[in-house]
């Protein structure tokens, strides 16, 4: 496997996000990871996590754009992306069961950060991932976005954001694949995961099915180490397998 120059992951204080920054800054064949997130993290952290840098953002367009540019001054070649951005719940959001709970407001926000906002980081990072050196970009999708694979319904807002964010990331592939062809999109479904985002609904899955993060972190950081550049969308779970759009 080549060394990885910079990792970076988007979303870096979630679940996920913080299992991604242990497995590579424990990696010795990774020489710098980049941490965003939008939370203020400790950055005189002594603990495991030492040896990241860490950026604050908003996720606002031009914050976006601002960290990018602050990115650019501390690496010139990023190999790993990872965009973990995602909400099923919020202050102001809850997973519809019904059509009767679908309303404007959360709609807009469950798309804004899951459909939305990973964009416009592609957007923003493309001038720094074009190159020479290989570039494999996750970003967090979910299996209830396949559109083929809804057989219980609910969820309208969940469901239809990473949806649209998979349809995102396949034009976004598509021109990758003629403009920056050194870069790999995945849409990564990570499975049921011990975090904030599913504790709510744990009680309902099945003992065994309920992963740690460290593990899912695990199995992404392996996946993705062994992809080809192949100019597809890539929409596989934690066993890269293929999940049906
Ligand atoms: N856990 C699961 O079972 C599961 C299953 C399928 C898919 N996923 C997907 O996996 C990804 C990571 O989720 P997680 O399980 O690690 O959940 P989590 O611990 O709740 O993390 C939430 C993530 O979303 C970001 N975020 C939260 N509110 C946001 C907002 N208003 N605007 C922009 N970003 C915001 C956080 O970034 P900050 O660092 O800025 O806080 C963090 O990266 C999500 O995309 C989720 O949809 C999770």
């Amino acid at each position: 496997m080549q060394p990885i120059s910079t990792a970076l992951i988007i979303g870096a204080g979630g679940g996920l996000g913080t299992a991604l920054c242990k497995q590579w800054q424990q990696d010795d064949n990774v020489d710098s990871v980049i941490a965003i997130s939008s939370r203020a993290i400790d950055h005189d952290n002594k603990n495991e996590l030492s040896g990241i840098k860490y950026i604050t953002c908003d996720y606002s367009e031009t914050a976006i754009a601002e960290t990018c540019e602050q990115i650019k001054t501390m690496t010139d070649s990023i190999t790993r992306v990872c965009i973990c951005n995602g909400i099923l719940h919020s202050e102001n959001v809850w997973p519809e069961k019904r059509i009767e709970d679908v309303n404007l407001n959360a709609l807009q926000e469950v798309f804004s950060v899951n459909s939305f906002i990973p964009l416009l980081w592609l957007k923003a990072l493309f001038p720094l991932i074009k190159g020479d050196a290989d570039c494999i970009i996750a970003v967090f999708s979910a299996r209830v976005g396949s559109i083929g694979d809804n057989r219980s319904g609910g969820w309208y807002s969940y469901r239809a954001s990473k949806a649209a964010l998979n349809m995102l990331l396949k034009t976004a592939a598509i021109e990758l694949a003629r403009r920056a062809s050194n870069v790999k999109l995945i849409a990564f479904q990570p499975g049921t995961t011990d975090t904030p985002l599913s504790k709510p609904f744990q009680a309902a899955v099945k003992a065994g099915n309920l992963f740690t993060t460290e593990f899912v972190a695990q199995r992404l950081v392996d996946i993705m180490n062994n992809q080809k550049l192949d100019g597809e969308l890539s929409f596989i779970d934690w066993e890269n397998k293929t999940i049906a759009w």
